[in-house]
């Protein structure tokens, strides 16, 4: 069976209870948790760190945890991310200077390794790099903040990412990261995504079991 996951995105939920909103996302049907980490550098916005990740694990989440870092520089996040918890750890390529270097360093660390590409970034990096990932996030967005548009260029990015990932015959995710909502979820399907990471789509809705069943209804 092919992987097919929903991650809601805990920016969109209500900071005050995150512990809560993650059980209670989780229990409601969600597969992973995907965690934005912002650093109003390499992005316009702040998020959360290490910390929170580590108090999230002692309150009891054991569910897979997606770090998405979208941090500048990265390195050392990478290690203190991984050792509060984290399962997967994707970084930009923009965020780094020495790109091979950062994504042996997740590797490292004993996590799955993703590579984050963004809406005008071209997909020539991954010539080079292909082989060392286990997951490709294609941004469907800018980075920086969730409730925003999906960009419709996302589609014609999807064919050619699913294209190099079954040509390379290697067990590569594909995950797609911004303006996910029960109209477009189809569609979007239809590319062969494994993970759909959803914020306010999920957390903006007063009941997360419907949302959520609602969204595994247009996968099936
Ligand atoms: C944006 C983040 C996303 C964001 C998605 O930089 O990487 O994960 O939370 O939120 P929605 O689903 O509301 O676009
Ligand atoms: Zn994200």
């Amino acid at each position: 069976m092919e992987t097919s996951w929903l991650a809601p995105s805990i920016l969109s939920a209500d900071f005050s209870r995150l512990g809560d909103e993650i059980r209670n996302v989780l229990e409601a049907g969600g597969d992973i948790i995907h965690f934005d980490v912002m650093d109003n550098h390499y992005v316009p916005n702040l998020t959360f760190g290490p910390m929170v990740l580590k108090s999230i694990r002692n309150y009891g989440i054991t569910s897979i945890i997606d770090v998405h870092l979208m941090v500048s520089p990265v390195d050392d996040l990478i290690v203190q991310f991984s050792d509060a918890g984290a399962d997967f750890i994707t970084i930009h390529p923009e965020s780094t200077n020495h790109l091979h270097r950062s994504l042996n360093l997740i590797k490292s660390c004993g996590c799955k390794v993703g590579l984050g590409i963004n809406p005008a970034t071209s997909l020539n990096i991954l010539e080079y790099v292909m082989d060392q990932l286990d997951i490709i996030l294609l941004m469907s967005v800018n980075p920086g903040f969730s409730g925003q548009n999906f960009i419709p260029s996302t589609f014609k990015k999807l064919l050619q990412v699913r294209k190099l990932i079954d040509n390379s015959h290697k067990n590569v995710l594909l995950e797609v990261d911004g303006g996910i909502n029960l109209d477009n979820l189809k569609e979007i399907a239809s590319f062969g995504v494994n993970i759909f990471v959803v914020g306010s789509a999920i957390f903006k809705a007063k009941n997360y079991k419907k949302i959520i069943n609602d969204m595994r209804h247009k996968l099936n």
